[in-house]
């Protein structure tokens, strides 16, 4: 049977605490030594996230999905902002970030039905292109993409990823079907 729908929406700035639960949980390791810097991380991603969602641009949006039966849980976030790159660098296109799903909620599709809620605000932005970054070791996350209709456009390499000590960094697009024109 498949799982219930959850409820997407946008975030709210008292979501923060629970928000940055969710995304501290899902990209830092808070085992060993790093349980003792975990706070700090913690601290960041919460201050940056604040601040993204008290600027209010019109031009950015947090989504969560809150799952149907446990209400005041959030069960995974992303985010979205309308990018005007130089035009050298291409098209207008809407940057996803900070895609996270909780662990145990892991596997409904809630990746995918936050991805699909991107893809409508780019639509209600007038923007038929999505990028974002992934990392080229993030196995599961690139099944997501693409599933999801991503496509790798650009492989960018560090001075660290030169020598091995980090994967390197995959730019992923995906073209939207613009509406047709009126007649
Ligand atoms: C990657 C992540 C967002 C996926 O969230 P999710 O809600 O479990 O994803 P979905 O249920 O929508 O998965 C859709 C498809 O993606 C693929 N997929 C998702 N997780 C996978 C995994 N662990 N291994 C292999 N494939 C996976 C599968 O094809 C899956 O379809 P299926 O379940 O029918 O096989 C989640 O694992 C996560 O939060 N990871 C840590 C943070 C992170 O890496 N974010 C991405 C940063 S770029």
């Amino acid at each position: 049977m498949a799982a219930a729908q959850p409820l997407i929406r946008s975030a709210q700035l008292q979501d923060i605490e629970r928000l940055t639960d969710v995304l501290t949980n899902s990209f830092y390791d808070c085992s060993g030594w790093r349980y003792w810097v975990y706070p700090f991380i913690r601290f960041g991603i919460q201050e940056d996230l604040k601040q993204r969602l008290k600027a209010q641009s019109p031009r950015y949006a947090c989504l969560m999905a809150v799952p149907p039966t446990e209400r005041p849980a959030i069960a995974g976030t992303v985010e979205a902002s309308l990018r005007q790159p130089w035009p050298w660098q291409g098209d207008r296109h809407v940057y996803v970030s900070n895609l996270a799903v909780a662990e145990g909620f892991r596997r409904q599709g809630i990746a995918t039905a936050l991805l699909q809620s991107c893809e409508q605000l780019a639509r209600q932005w007038h923007i038929y292109e999505l990028r974002l970054h992934v990392m080229e070791d993030n196995v599961a996350a690139q099944a997501l993409y693409r599933k999801a209709g991503f496509k790798v456009c650009q492989t960018e390499d560090t001075p660290a990823s030169w020598i091995g000590l980090q994967a390197r960094r995959l730019l992923l697009h995906k073209p939207l079907t613009p509406p047709a024109p009126w007649p």
